[in-house]
């Protein structure tokens, strides 16, 4: 049995006062979920802020990026190791806004994911298709492209202990949700590509869906037998609407 698992994306929105705003809204709205997993992922200068807010709620910490090298010149960079010493889990690797607005490839995304996983932070790795591309009927294939290049650089056991997400290009930001039933034969063919990489941890991977999960429409997505949670944009600023959508995940 998958642990239900909601992780909330920031993307580049708060500040120090806003945080606390809607930290003080959350923190005592999912205080007894317990059947849930939940994170949040605030941009790099506020995990220390959140980290801080976090301890002790149960509620784990994520970044939204790493860079894929250890140390050294890259200014301006972060890597896997800080995202470790900062107390983050996880980290949002391959992201369709790192994809297309900062021309990250499969294989940048396949060594971000690398350089998690070698220090010991969570990758969600984030795979979807473009409107054009559904409507070409390639979903499946852009997906497993983007699977196949993890699984190229880190061999059939990668995936083990890491989250994928599926997240349609065309549902991020728009209000527009893949329907429960499209998002679960997505699910479905990564479920079977993870599982013919591996029988063993393959039936175990955290599958979360992901494009304008709001509080009415995460029971019926959750309700998917290969959804085991959400990776929430928008909504994950609004305390009221990120707790429904836990609470929907939870038990
Ligand atoms: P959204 O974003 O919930 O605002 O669609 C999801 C995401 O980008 O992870």
């Amino acid at each position: 049995m998958i642990q239900n698992l909601v992780i909330g994306n920031w993307k580049m929105n708060g500040s120090f006062a806003a945080n606390e705003q809607l930290l003080d809204a959350l923190l005592p709205a999912l205080a007894g979920l317990e059947t849930v997993g939940i994170a949040l992922c605030p941009p790099f200068p506020y995990l220390s802020q959140a980290d801080w807010r976090l301890k002790d709620s149960g509620i784990a910490l994520g970044a939204q990026n790493l860079n894929e090298h250890e140390a050294g010149a890259h200014t301006g960079e972060v890597s896997a190791a800080m995202l470790k010493d900062l107390g983050c889990r996880y980290v949002l690797v391959g992201h369709s806004e790192r994809r297309s607005l900062y021309g990250e490839t499969d294989a940048d995304t396949a060594a971000k994911f690398s350089a998690a996983r070698a220090a010991g932070v969570v990758p969600v790795l984030c795979v979807g298709e473009t409107l054009a591309e559904r409507e070409r009927d390639e979903t499946t294939a852009v997906v497993y492209r983007q699977l196949d290049a993890i699984r190229s650089r880190l061999g059939a056991r990668a995936f083990a202990g890491s989250v994928v997400a599926y997240e349609p290009v065309w549902a991020i930001g728009t209000g527009l949700s893949a329907t429960p039933e499209q998002a679960q034969v997505v699910h479905a063919a990564i479920r079977q590509y993870l599982c013919e990489c591996d029988t063993i941890t393959g039936p175990d991977i955290a599958l979360l869906y992901g494009g304008s999960v709001k509080a009415d429409n995460a029971a019926a997505l959750l309700a998917q037998p290969d959804i085991n949670g959400a990776l929430v944009g928008g909504a994950a600023l609004d305390a009221d609407a990120f707790a429904a959508i836990c609470r929907a995940a939870n038990g």
